[in-house]
This record gives C-alpha cells, structure tokens and sequence, in this order.
C-alpha cells in the first residue's frame, strides 16, 4: 500500500494499537502516522512505540467529544501540512455486553450508537477538507488509499443478512448503520477521489473481542 499521511482512532489498545505498530514498522512506512487516542497518558504501550518511531504523532481524541474536533482538525493540518491527509481509519469502538432483549439498557443504544456510528460520520465530515487535499495531490486515476480515503472498521455482526443469532442489540444496530453510512459516504465522496470501505477485521483476541477470539491482533 503504504499512505503517506494516516490517522488512526482508538490506538491505545486492541486493533487500533496494532494497526499503528504494523504501519510504523512496514518496510516503506508512512511519513506521518497520527495515532489518537482518549487517554494518552494512560496509553503505555502506544507511547513506548512512539518513542521509537518519530513518525508517530500522539494526539489526545475522544470521538464523541465533538467539541474538540475544532482544535484536532487544526492540529492534522499542521502536522500533515500541504501533503493533507491520506488515509483516516475510524477504528474506536465499544460493544456493551448487554445480549437478550430483557437486558439491553437504553443508554446502551446510545452510547454505542455515538461511539461506533456517529463519531465515524462527524470525524470524516471533519477531517474531509484534509483529506481532500491529499485527493487532489495523487497522480494517476483511481481511488486507493495512497490518494485519499476513510476506513470504517464495522463488524460481521453489523450484517442483517448473517444475523441468525439475534441479541447484540446496541453493538449490530451501532455496526449495521455505520455500514449504511458508509456506504452513503463512498457515493458522496467518489467525485472527489477518496475511496470509503468498512471493513470487518476477523475475531480478534483483543479486550473486546476476548481470549476465545481465533486470531491473534498481529494476524489480522
Ligand atoms: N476484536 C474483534 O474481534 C473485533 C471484531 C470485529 C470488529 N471489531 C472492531 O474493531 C475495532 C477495534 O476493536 P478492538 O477489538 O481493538 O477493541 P478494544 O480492544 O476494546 O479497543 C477499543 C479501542 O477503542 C477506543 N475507544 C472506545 N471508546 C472511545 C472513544 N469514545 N473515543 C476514542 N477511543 C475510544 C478504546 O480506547 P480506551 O483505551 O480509551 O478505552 C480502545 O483503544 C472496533 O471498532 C470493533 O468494533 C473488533
């Protein structure tokens, strides 16, 4: 692949950690690797990583806090400066363990809903301008991350169709309309060159997908 200039969501821990880890030590890194997080300080191991690649940029992002989009928008644009923003993958997520209908909670929907679906939509419309500039610069036809694009992690458990099971309430709902958001923003972005997928990253062994989980971070 590689993108030259990458944002990533939730990096503290889990996928997204792994994801920054994987970026950073690629063969052909990218030159600026935003890896957010709600808690830096908190965030050990991520801030050990950082320490050895001075590609990685800490940058403090609760997703729900839209109030702080303002002040992180300006910050990517001076730290990817006039090259904008490649690749922005929102991979912060929650899933309460709430499963039966006699046990879902309302704040449950809610919380999970801003978490996995809203902040998804409000940080690409935020970050859209930057990530149009990065659209803009690529040579070449075509759409692909080394352009500019936005990468939603969702999850199988999001599809209506595989949804034999039932439950899940808060976590399927929160995934299957950020599918359809995602589909929606891939329509309304393809004129101006940025590729929007959503991808489902496998059962991991992660705090939320737990021991029991097939795969391991690294091999996702
Ligand atoms: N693991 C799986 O099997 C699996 C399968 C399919 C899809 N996924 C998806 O993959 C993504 C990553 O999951 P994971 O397994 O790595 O989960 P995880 O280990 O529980 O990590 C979740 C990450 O999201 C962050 N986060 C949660 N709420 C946030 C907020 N309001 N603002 C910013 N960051 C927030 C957490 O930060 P804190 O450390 O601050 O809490 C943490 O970094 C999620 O979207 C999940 O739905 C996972």
């Amino acid at each position: 692949m590689v993108a030259r200039t990458v944002l990533v969501t939730g990096s503290s821990r889990g996928l997204g950690l792994e994801m920054v880890r994987q970026l950073a030590q690629h063969i052909t890194p990218p030159d600026v690797i935003i890896a957010t997080c709600r808690n830096p300080e908190a965030a050990q191991e991520l801030q050990q990583l950082s320490k050895s690649h001075r590609e990685i940029n800490l940058l403090k992002l609760d997703v729900v806090d839209e109030g702080s989009y303002t002040a992180l928008v300006k910050w990517v644009r001076e730290i990817v400066g006039n090259h904008g923003l490649n690749l922005l993958i929102n991979n912060a997520g929650i899933a309460p363990k709430s499963t039966r209908i006699t046990q879902v909670k309302w704040q449950q929907m809610v919380d999970t809903f801003l978490v996995n679906s809203v902040a998804p939509v409000m940080l690409s419309k935020a970050l859209l301008p930057i990530l149009k500039i990065a659209a803009t610069q690529a040579e070449g036809s075509g759409l692909s991350v080394k352009r500019a694009a936005i990468i939603n992690i969702s999850s199988v458990l999001g599809s209506i169709e595989k949804n034999d099971k039932g439950g899940i309430y808060p976590y399927r709902a929160s995934k299957a309309a950020l599918n359809a958001i995602t589909k929606s923003l891939s329509t309304d972005l393809r004129n101006s060159n940025i590729l929007v997928s959503s991808i489902c990253p496998g059962w991991a062994q992660t705090d939320m997908g737990g021991k029991n989980a097939s795969l391991t971070p690294e091999h996702i």
